[in-house]
């Protein structure tokens, strides 16, 4: 297949892009390079000996995107692109609005205007709000979202399912994604966030590579085993090879199909430093602090609809996510 890939130069992108490549379909990558690097697209030739076209393009910005349509002849998006950081998103909602839902809506109407029709979005977990219950399923009710960058999800959703509505042309994978963490076993590429990091796993590997002096626990007195938040964390890799099954499930069906992407493990704070320490024999020291507003306590998935229709599962545990985080902490993050 030939796959457009928006955000292809992102941390989930990247990822997607050399599982893609590996499987032999053919890439095209269009992003504006505000949270990655144009880097990136050696080190995808690199792992996977495969150069992939690239256009610097911004979704705010209709005439940059039109070429890509011009020029190729598209089977899918994977429509990654997008800003992310939910503290910013308080501050500054109308730019989140404005890049994630204009942008998006930008990048429809030319795949509507070139006929293709096919679309897979990076949904997120943050759509279920505080979960109605727990294992979460894809039937748990979306709930009230903490931040404008989860109601850009939450409304993209809801936009993308109209367009099936009103042309049942369309095909729509929504993804929703639980924790991603880790970085592909080559040490190459990962997450790397700028400035100070907002998740858990790239703050502990700042403070492992020593840039940080401590983590901060945020909380330890929530209804969970040790009374530190719990979530479900996912290798970035086992995520990438779920956008290969919603490739063949996008273009083989119609309409509107929702999974969840997770392991179905939840692992609290605790958990993850202890895990980290353990698997990389170093030390993080932590400290516990308030609770962060808009947590909640427990997050993790009921993965069996994704295996069930997609007949994909998540493979890699957690030390395999902990070494590979450090792998790419010490040979990238280190320089930087
Ligand atoms: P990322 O920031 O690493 O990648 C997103 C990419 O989109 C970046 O390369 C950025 O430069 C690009 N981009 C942003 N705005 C753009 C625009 N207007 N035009 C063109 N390119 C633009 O983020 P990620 O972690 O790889 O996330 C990918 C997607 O998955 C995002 O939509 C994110 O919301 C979603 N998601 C991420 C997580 C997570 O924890 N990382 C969880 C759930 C969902
Ligand atoms: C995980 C746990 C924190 C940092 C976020 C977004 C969500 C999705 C994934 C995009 C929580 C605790 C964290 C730290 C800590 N992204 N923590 N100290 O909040 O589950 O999800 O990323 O869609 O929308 O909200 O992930 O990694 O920030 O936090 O104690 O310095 O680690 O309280 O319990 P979260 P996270």
């Amino acid at each position: 297949m030939k796959v457009l890939v928006s955000g292809g130069t992102g941390y989930i992108g990247s990822h997607t892009v050399v599982e893609l490549l590996k499987s032999g379909h053919e890439v095209i990558i269009f992003d504006n390079l505000y949270n990655s690097k144009i880097e990136t697209l050696d080190k995808i030739k690199a792992i996977t000996g495969k150069d992939v076209k690239f256009y610097k393009a911004d979704m705010l910005c209709p005439e940059e995107m039109e070429p890509i349509f011009k020029e190729n002849s598209i089977d899918c998006v994977i429509h990654f692109a997008g800003l992310k950081a939910v503290g910013e998103s308080v501050q500054k909602p109308l730019k989140y609005y404005e890049n994630n839902i204009t942008g998006t809506l930008n990048l429809v109407k030319l795949m509507n205007q070139y006929g293709v029709k096919r679309i897979i979005f990076s949904s997120s977990a943050t759509v279920y709000g505080d979960p109605a219950f727990i294992p979460i399923t894809e039937e748990c009710p979306k709930g009230v979202c903490t931040n404008p960058y989860g109601w850009t999800k939450h409304m993209l959703e809801q936009i993308l399912s109209d367009l099936y509505v009103a042309d049942k042309d369309w095909s729509v994978v929504l993804l929703r994604y639980f924790n991603p963490i880790g970085a592909d076993e080559s040490g190459l590429i990962g997450e790397s966030p700028n400035g100070i990091p907002n998740n858990l796993m790239p703050y502990i590997m700042q403070v492992a590579i020593g840039k940080l002096p401590e983590l901060g626990v945020f909380g330890n007195d929530y209804d969970t085993p040790d009374g530190t938040g719990v979530r479900d964390y996912i290798h970035v890799t086992d995520l990438a090879k779920g956008h290969l099954c919603a490739v063949d499930k996008v273009m083989n069906t119609e309409g509107v199909n929702i999974y969840n992407l997770g392991t179905g493990t939840g692992y609290s704070v605790l958990d993850i430093v202890h895990a980290f320490e353990k698997a990389n024999d170093v030390t993080i020291p932590y400290s516990i602090k308030p609770r962060r507003a808009g947590d909640i306590a427990t997050c993790y998935a009921d993965p069996s609809k994704a295996l069930k229709e997609l007949g994909w599962k998540a493979e890699y545990d957690l030390e395999r996510m902990c070494k590979d985080s450090w792998r790419f902490a010490k040979m990238t993050l280190a320089n930087e």
